[in-house]
């Protein structure tokens, strides 16, 4: 297999260190170029890279010395990759500064544009020669979704508030035109086979916002910077491709499924609107929850006709319910966890336990979740279970000739279904799914790590001054004297 050359900038850290894991990880056949403007701090976090995950890694990691802002050691690099491989595969321009507490707009303006899009375009050009030698070339550069001109108009959240009194706005103007640098790239080069692709890589821990835990964290907000990692995984994979030129979010997945939503919806709509029984017309839309109407009777000779075949086939849509249901309940509960636990760095709360509480420690919710969020989610949950029944349902019909006589060789056993059920529960599911992302998107209270129910992180936090190491020396002593 030939290996793909990929060199990445900036990757003693965040997005750059988290990508060069996921890509050595994911291939055998990746070669990873980490480039920062410091050796010794490249060399250090490669050297932990290996010591972590030496079991995970397949790819080849190695490091080089970039800094994108002095000419001369770009050319150094692009002579190195040239006389190494002859060719480079993957360029991804990630390195950046975010440019806080610069006191005048003058300096902090120059820097970070010096760095954030001067540097990537020069880098870019530099090894434009090297990336059109490859057979299946892509030029990535990380930019920033929420550093988009509409979103920049809009934004007035908590985090906004704490980078405002930090900065004067020079790194949204630098990812405004860095996504210009790549869009021009895209238009001049790719006729020549170049693959450019903006990317905005989600908000995720990294030392961009500083290095004080509370920014790394994003004041507890941010994600993990693995998944910006599997993103540009998927770029250079060929997965986005239909998105060449574009900028790709890390949430370009939830856009594919809200699109299955609508198609499925359409085409509902679309079938429905077919139905005309024997030449008669009929809006299937003004039938009523569970009617049996010969137009909505899913009857063919190669259809089940057995009373349970039928049954299963009329239940299976519950089975898949109940299934989402312990995912969603399980998810809103591990929500719930995360949430309390959170809180309790700023208000001591004694702990839940499941039997026998005592003294100030709190019983565990009687449903799993607290009743404001478990009562809603048992009435959908149960609505939905109802329009699902209405929705596909087993239908028997017992035959009777002319003369009032039962003929069962004429009995049916079949499915009918209900197209408002179908759609009144598609639309419930939406409302249910559209909940649990509202949800998520209440921010934890504090940077506190999440410990979700493990006992043991619990019980360490609990004793902080505790150390179990001098704790078994003592008494290895007292047991001595
Ligand atoms: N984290 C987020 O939430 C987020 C959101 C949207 C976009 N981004 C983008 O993601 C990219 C990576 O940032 P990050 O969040 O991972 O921050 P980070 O941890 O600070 O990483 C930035 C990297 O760029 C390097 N760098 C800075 N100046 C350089 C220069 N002149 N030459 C070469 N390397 C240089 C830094 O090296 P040193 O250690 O030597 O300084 C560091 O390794 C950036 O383009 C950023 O704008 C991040």
């Amino acid at each position: 297999m030939t290996s793909k050359i990929i060199l990445i900038t900036g990757a003693n850290s965040g997005i750059g260190l988290a990508s060069s894991k996921v890509l050595a990880c994911a291939s055998s056949s990746y070669n990873v170029l980490m480039a920062g403007r410091s050796l010794s701090r490249l060399d250090a976090a490669l050297n932990n890279l290996k010591s972590s995950f030496s079991e995970e890694l397949k790819g080849t990691l190695s490091t080089i010395q970039l800094d994108v802002t002095d000419d001369a050691s770009i050319t150094k690099a692009v002579e190195h990759i040239t006389q190494t491989y002859g060719r480079l595969d993957v360029l991804v321009n990630n390195a950046a500064i975010g440019g806080l507490n610069i006191p005048d707009i003058r300096t902090e303006y120059s820097l970070v544009l010096e760095t954030n899009v001067t540097g990537p375009a020069v880098v870019a050009a530099a090894f434009r020669p090297l990336l059109l030698k490859s057979a299946n070339p892509y030029s990535v550069y990380v930019s920033s979704g929420a550093r988009t001109l509409q979103r920049n108009a809009m934004q007035k959240t908590a985090e906004h508030a704490q980078i405002r009194n930090r900065s004067h706005g020079g790194y949204q103007v630098s990812k405004v035109a860095l996504n210009m640098v790549a869009v021009l790239e895209a238009r001049d080069f790719g006729d020549q086979g170049l693959k450019v692709f903006a990317m905005s890589p989600g908000f995720v821990i990294s030392n961009l916002r500083g290095e004080d835990e509370e920014a790394k964290t994003g004041w507890g907000k941010a994600g993990n910077p693995e998944e910006s990692g599997k993103l540009l995984l998927s770029i250079i994979m060929g997965e986005r491709d239909k998105d060449v030129g574009c900028l790709v979010h890390k949430d370009g997945v939830f856009a594919c499924w809200l699109l299955s939503i609508i198609v499925c919806i359409v085409l509902l709509a679309y079938g429905n609107n077919k139905i005309s029984p024997n030449g008669a017309s009929l809006n299937p839309w003004t039938i009523a929850l569970g009617d049996v109407n010969t137009s909505t009777l899913i009857y063919a000779h190669t259809w089940p006709s057995t009373f349970l075949s039928n049954v299963l086939i009329a239940n299976t849509p519950q089975i898949l319910f109940s299934c989402l249901y312990f995912a969603f309940n399980g998810l809103l509960t591990s929500m719930c966890v995360a949430a309390e636990w959170s809180s309790s760095a700023h208000k001591r709360k004694p702990l839940r336990v499941s039997n026998n509480p005592q003294l100030a420690q709190r019983s565990n919710y009687f449903l799993s979740i607290p009743y404001r969020y478990a009562v809603p989610l048992i009435i959908l949950s149960i609505t939905l279970h109802w329009l699902i029944s209405e929705s596909l349902f087993m239908v028997g019909i017992e035959a009777w000739d002319n003369n009032m006589q039962r003929d069962s060789s004429a009995d049916l056993i079949a499915c009918a279904y209900t197209p408002v059920a179908i759609l009144s529960s598609i639309l419930v599911g939406e409302f249910m799914f559209i909940c649990l992302v509202a949800l998520s998107q209440e921010r934890l209270e504090s940077a506190m790590p999440v410990a979700g129910s493990c006992s043991l992180a619990i019980a360490a936090a609990c004793h902080p001054r505790f150390n179990p190491n001098q704790a078994r020396d003592m008494e290895m002593e007292d047991d001595h004297r």
